[in-house]
């Protein structure tokens, strides 16, 4: 190494050292001996950026398109896939021996306008669904392992939302139950039998009305073949005022389950966002706070054996979706801040990793 390279990156080697457990190592390093993923959201367009790119293939070993696998970038107009950002995603993880998680092929919202005010008729869009799922599957088989074929179909109560695929108008299978969901799961199938084929969905992590109804579904569909192998669950806390030993006791409760169906868990898409102020600062007590959720939720997916990976909806507080979502009232959800140093969060979910599955043995 030059003299020159060591000046630059000694800043970086000595905050590693400052911060990280004694002997611990990077996350991906951590998660691979607990045999789990540990996975983040991804924008593709952020991948230019060196920070970005190397602590992402640092401290990960899977990763999903935040956005650019959903119908509004994968299709811009009706006769045209766009592939780029997705392959540009695919071609960084394969770099970095990362696996890819597809996300989502269908689902109520960010889908393109052209398609929302179309007039489309249920046959019509019956046959578009079709093709999409069999195109997009069939583009990507062997690339990504696992894909959320329906994303958040259910409201909290349990019941089916009102969408353009179940029954605005549908694709014909409107008041028909999870009849739709069923559909586009053997559709799913059809284009990608390797594939892994999860139902999606947020605020059913608990025990509630909604996880009951996903459970059920589950059920059902297992105890009728249809094709579903795991329950994703999102896991966006926006609260601290959370308990986190009632919700990782609950998490347990559900992630168990829904495993004894034989079914995978993946936690999907967590973050736990903190209050800030109008300038973007947060109380370092809350950041302490936010760092125990993370750590039992880490805990409780370790401690079933069917809970398979764990994914932030992002890394870095420069890049997250909360600032918009809570019109600036919430930020810095993720576990590492805006300049990419790890915070207590981090340092949480690096321990619980580190100390691995042992609570089952
Ligand atoms: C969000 C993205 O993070 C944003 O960039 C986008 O503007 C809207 O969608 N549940 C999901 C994710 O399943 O796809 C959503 O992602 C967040 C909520």
């Amino acid at each position: 190494m030059s003299e020159v390279h060591l000046l630059r990156v000694w800043p970086a080697i000595l905050l590693m050292i400052v911060t990280l457990p004694c002997g611990a190592q990077s996350l991906r390093q951590e998660a691979q001996q607990s045999g789990v993923l540990i996975g983040t959201a991804v924008r593709p367009a952020q991948l230019s950026e060196t920070l970005y790119a190397t602590t992402l293939a640092r401290e990960f070993n899977m990763v999903e398109p935040e956005d650019v696998m959903k119908w509004w970038v994968l299709r811009p107009d009706q006769g045209t896939y766009d592939f780029r950002q997705g392959d540009e995603l695919i071609r960084f993880a394969q770099a970095h021996q990362m696996e890819v998680r597809g996300h989502c092929l269908i689902w109520g919202r960010n889908n393109p306008e052209w398609l929302t005010t179309g007039h489309f008729n249920p046959e019509q869009l019956a046959r578009m669904l079709h093709d999409h799922i069999d195109r997009v599957m069939k583009h990507y088989a062997g690339q990504v392992f696992a894909w959320d074929v329906v994303n958040e179909a259910m409201d909290e109560k349990g019941n089916l939302r009102d969408s353009i695929w179940y029954n605005q108008p549908g694709i014909g299978m409107a008041g028909q139950g999870t009849g739709y969901i069923e559909q586009a799961f053997r559709w799913a199938h059809e284009a990608d039998a390797h594939a892994l084929l999860f139902y999606n969905e947020a605020e059913g992590e608990g025990m509630n009305r909604k996880s009951d109804a996903i459970y059920a579904m589950a059920k059902d569909f297992q105890d009728r073949h249809v094709p579903i192998d795991g329950v994703g669950l999102q896991l966006h806390i926006s609260t601290l005022d959370t308990d986190a030993q009632k919700l990782a006791a609950e998490l347990s409760k559900n992630i168990a389950r829904l495993s004894a169906l034989g079914l995978q868990v993946h936690v999907t898409e967590l973050d736990v966002s903190v209050p800030v102020d109008a300038f973007g600062v947060s109380h370092p007590e809350d950041l302490a706070r936010q760092a125990e959720i993370y750590r039992k939720i880490v805990r409780a997916c370790l401690n079933n054996a069917g809970c398979t990976a764990i994914q932030m909806w992002g890394f870095t507080d420069k890049y997250s979706w909360i600032g918009s979502h809570s019109h600036g009232t919430h930020g810095q959800a993720l576990l590492f801040d805006r300049e990419y140093r790890p915070k207590m969060a981090y340092r949480a979910v690096l321990e619980e990793l580190s100390a691995g599955r042992q609570a089952m043995h």
